[in-house]
């Protein structure tokens, strides 16, 4: 993995001062520290090309080698004319790239992820890499979802004998429903319309669906009975404790941390319902399992109230905080780590959180073989998968003749990704240039052709940054390099 976010960011207490909002609102109550910032020198096009350029070299990845490329962004450019394809000049020998750009919200990053899986799998795969590029720039009209703007790009390769692995592709779960919660219809601006209170809503919905599915899925391999019935103990069964991290999709930390405490409510449910069903227990067992029951902290009224009449209940949100909290702590902050000081990075956030676990997590020598991570993407309208990746040491397992045969380890992506420093090597800027940044946006978003940026960028770029030099006449776009 490569990451990418802008040099120049925003801390929230700042904003907070600056917008005018009561102290601890973006920090405290959002659960943000800071925002990445960009105006119309950067579009996902070129932050598309800085992140897969940085991939290519880092990695030392020959592009010939390459034969899947897709792209994850809703930040469009061109319409029609897909990021993808303007990828295309960082391949100048190798025109048999399979791939487009996907759209769905957040999601699309994740539905050319699994395409890339579904590819490497497949009897079509040919032994070349996969590229899959997360790509967007999050952006808001005036009002509450302004402190959830960011910016950011991650860049995937994909291939065997992975340090990452879905070891079992059927280790996953989708949530896919028709929702009104954020949507682009007006194409004159770059702004969603949302409905926030609705997309946390519906965020909550997807996730219980995909865990509930995932639980099952998971539990059915293990050859762990679902009703209990076949003396299978709780123990056996998945559950919020069970993977040793989870990386999810993530708007704002405190979005993140009370969907933790929501899957511990389903667990809670889940193991009230089996045993409701599990008339067949031994004695023995069913009297630890109400003893268990009784002292839950969640109050058993919870246990089998319909769902739906839950999401507002804030008495129960403090006490899935506090069940959830130190599980938390220890599967969940290193991979938040990252988007707390970058912000959404719509579909590319999910991937800055599988980037922080490993850059956090692989420094302390902690991700370790064996080990596994429960990954949870989101995208509005709503299309939203859960997935299990394992850790593993390729050194020991790789078979040399499959694919490129290179092997890709652990200690190589916390090298590479080294984003602690890259992140604190960032310039903070006065919050007022957020309206600048996204004023120049919008001026390029309506401005026509031809088009010259003109948000600030000298010396306030990371070398190795592409940017935009211009709109032609024609409508066309050109980039140069840092
Ligand atoms: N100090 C501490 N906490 C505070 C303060 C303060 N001074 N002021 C407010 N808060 C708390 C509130 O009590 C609330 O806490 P709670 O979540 O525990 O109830 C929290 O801050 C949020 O405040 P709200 O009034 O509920 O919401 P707000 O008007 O700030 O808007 C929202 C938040 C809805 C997330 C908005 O930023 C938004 O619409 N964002 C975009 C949509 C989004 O990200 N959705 C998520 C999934 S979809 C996607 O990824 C795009």
């Amino acid at each position: 993995m490569e990451i990418y976010t802008p040099r120049t960011y925003i801390s929230q207490s700042k904003l907070e001062e600056h917008s005018g909002v009561s102290q601890g609102r973006y920090t405290l109550g959002l659960g943000q520290e800071a925002m990445a910032v960009t105006g119309d020198a950067e579009d996902v096009n070129s932050m598309a090309l800085t992140v897969t350029h940085a991939l290519l070299e880092k990695y030392k990845i020959d592009p010939n080698t390459v034969g899947r490329l897709e792209v994850g962004t809703e930040t469009l450019v061109d319409k029609s004319k897909s990021t993808k394809t303007v990828l295309m000049d960082l391949f100048p020998n190798n025109t048999d790239i399979e791939g487009a750009t996907v759209i769905n919200a957040c999601y699309g990053g994740t539905a050319a992820l699994l395409n890339a899986f579904n590819w490497v799998e497949s009897d079509a795969w040919d032994g070349r890499y996969a590229i899959v590029v997360a790509v967007d720039i999050a952006t808001y009209a005036r009002g509450p979802a302004r402190p959830t703007c960011g910016a950011g790009a991650v860049a995937v390769l994909v291939g065997r004998n992975s340090p990452l692995a879905l070891v079992d592709p059927r280790e996953r779960a989708t949530h896919a429903s028709n929702v009104y919660d954020f949507f682009k219809p007006d194409h004159s601006v770059e702004y969603p319309v949302v409905d926030g209170a609705l997309s946390q809503v519906c965020y909550y919905r997807a996730l219980e669906d995909c865990y509930t599915k995932f639980c099952n899925k998971v539990d059915a391999l293990n050859g762990v009975d679902q009703s209990s019935q076949g003396g299978s103990k709780d123990g056996d069964h998945f559950d919020a404790d069970s993977a040793d991290y989870f990386v999810f999709h993530a708007p704002y930390n405190k979005l993140v941390q009370k969907s933790y405490g929501r899957m511990h409510f389903v667990d809670a449910r889940r193991k009230h319902a089996r045993k409701l069903e599990g008339k067949n227990l031994f004695a023995e067992e069913k009297k630890a399992e109400e003893d268990d029951e009784s002292d839950s902290p969640i109050a058993k009224e919870y246990l089998t109230k319909p769902i739906e009449d839950t999401y507002s209940d804030k008495a129960l949100e403090g006490t899935l905080k506090n069940v959830s909290k130190s599980s938390y702590n220890t599967r969940l902050t290193d991979a938040n780590a990252a988007s707390k000081i970058v912000g959404n990075t719509y579909t590319a956030s999910v991937f800055f959180g599988l980037a922080s676990l490993v850059d956090k997590v692989g420094s302390r020598g902690e991700l370790t073989s064996g080990k596994t991570a429960v990954v949870f993407s989101y995208g509005s309208g709503a299309l939203a998968t859960m997935y299990r990746l394992h850790i593993r040491d390729p050194t020991q397992s790789a078979n040399e003749t499959i694919g490129q045969g290179r092997i890709f380890t652990i200690d190589e992506m916390v090298k590479n990704l080294n984003i602690d420093q890259r992140l604190a090597s960032r310039e903070q800027v006065h919050p007022q240039e957020l309206d600048l940044a996204l004023e120049t946006r919008a001026r390029m978003h309506r401005g026509g052709a031809p088009y010259s940026p003109v948000y600030p960028t000298n010396g306030r770029m990371f070398p190795g940054t592409y940017y935009l030099n211009g709109i032609d006449s024609k409508w066309r776009r050109s980039y140069s390099r840092v």
